[in-house]
């Protein structure tokens, strides 16, 4: 089987890196990819976005599955396209990628199907008063997000109500994040531990499980600071055992499934459920459509199975080959570049690289790197630069693994939490 992997970040180094691995694939390309993809499959400058571009790269490489690992190609209607030519294609259509690209319509999904979330409410151009006001009934702290894609930084989460203001007045305005804003979601803070749970779908009314995966949000130790895409994740999570991921998925997953399919949305692709455990049970923050990053980066390398069969088959909806898992744990640690999430800095040299990538257990993903015509070695090219993942016999052994990669990689202003799954180790038995 031929692949084509669209996007450029450390989740498509980490599915580009698993389909190389799979016998069921021959040859594996990635658009536009990144230097870390060019190391386990073909990179082609391409705009993922571009449906008619993916379309024609699709055809000239005889390309047997698109998997699609962002979500703005798949807000863009780029799956839509690709199946309608007969491709076979890992991911939902627009109509299911609303999910994602509309907090709101998200939100009244869940409400329709029944499945426990934040109490909340949305507000639109015109609504500032409305907005206001809505705030002063929060109890607690306030949770105020943008209906559009904006990242994973289009939440804000305070105990300041002045903040929360500041936040309902500039994404209404449109000043923080456009028209990703000009809509926005205001919800009842929750508390609990979160899990992120990556449910592979093939369009019929059940899903399957992918190992449970905890990711950690805020820049700062601690959880400390803005939220950012993900600065560091593991699996598996000691404190999820499979009754509870079974009680979701018989749960709030098939209710959602359901109603997905009653409004005619048949949803082939990744369903990533962002879920809070709080003390009254698991409630879901968000859906997205695609792999979490960097969930990714500990799922994949944790799959024992050939996970190119797996996407295929949930692309041409009939999903029999069981998923297997290692026994291994595995920890990921984000590497960023200075100033992340505002305004990072870029265009550094990455040293270390090679020392990084030889620790036994240990791969490199690249997520914002790129190489130059003009000097030796990669370079930082985003916020997020690397995903170090460590796998090993206990969370204990992989984050250490991790954590030593870590220890050999430098650049001026770099990055990291020294905390990614220490309570975790902690918790292990
Ligand atoms: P989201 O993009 O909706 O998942 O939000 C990003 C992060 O903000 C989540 O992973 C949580 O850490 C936090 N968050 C979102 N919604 C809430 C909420 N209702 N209560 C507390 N924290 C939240
Ligand atoms: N790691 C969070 C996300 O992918 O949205």
């Amino acid at each position: 089987m031929r692949v084509l992997v669209l996007g450029g970040g450390g989740r498509e180094h980490a599915l580009a890196w698993g389909l190389a691995r799979s016998d069921s694939v021959d040859e594996v390309f990635v658009g536009p990819g990144n230097p870390g993809t060019s190391s386990v499959a073909t990179n082609i400058a391409l705009d993922a976005v571009n449906p008619e571009a993916v379309l024609q790269v699709a055809r000239e490489k005889a390309i047997d599955l698109v998997v699609i690992g962002p979500e703005a190609p798949l807000v863009a209607g780029v799956a839509d396209v690709l199946r309608s030519e007969g491709i076979a294609t890992f991911g939902p259509n627009a109509d299911g990628a609303r999910l994602e690209g509309s907090k709101a319509w998200m939100k009244e999904v869940l409400a329709s199907a029944g499945v426990p979330t934040a109490m909340h409410a949305t507000f639109g151009a015109g609504e500032e008063d409305q907005a206001l006001r809505y705030l002063e009934t929060m109890e607690g702290f306030y949770v105020v997000k943008t209906d559009g894609l904006a990242a994973g930084k289009g939440v804000v989460v305070t105990e300041s109500i002045d903040e929360a203001r500041d936040a309902v007045r500039s994404y209404l305005s449109g000043d923080a994040f456009g028209d990703a804003g000009r809509t926005l979601v205001i919800e009842e803070g929750l508390t609990g531990p979160e899990l992120s749970l990556l449910v592979l779908c093939d369009g019929s009314l059940q899903g399957v499980a992918l190992a449970p995966a905890q990711d950690f949000k805020r820049i700062g130790a601690g959880d400390t600071g803005p939220n950012t895409g993900g600065m560091g994740a593991y699996s598996p999570v000691p404190f999820v055992d499979d009754q509870i991921i079974e009680s979701v998925m018989s749960g709030s997953v098939a209710l959602t499934l359901a109603e997905l399919k009653r409004r005619d949305i048949e949803y082939r692709g990744v369903l990533y459920a962002g879920i809070m455990m709080t003390p009254q049970g698991p409630k879901m923050l968000e859906y997205n459509v695609r792999f979490g990053d960097p969930e990714c980066e500990v799922v994949v390398p944790r799959i024992a199975s050939d996970l190119g069969v797996h996407l295929y088959e949930a692309a041409t909806s009939r999903m029999t080959t069981k998923v297997e898992f290692t026994t291994d744990s595995a920890v990921t640690v984000v590497v960023a570049a200075e100033g992340y999430p505002a305004s990072p800095r870029t265009g550094d040299r990455i040293e270390g690289l090679a020392e990084a990538n030889a620790v036994e257990g240990v791969t490199v993903f690249h997520a914002g790197t790129r190489s130059s015509d003009n000097a030796e070695g990669i370079f930082t090219s985003g916020g997020r630069v690397l995903a170090v993942t460590g796998c090993g016999a206990s969370i204990k052994e992989a984050r250490s693994r991790a954590y030593q990669a870590v220890g050999y990689l430098d650049w001026p202003g770099i990055t990291f939490r020294p905390d990614i799954a220490a309570n975790a180790v902690a918790e292990e038995v």
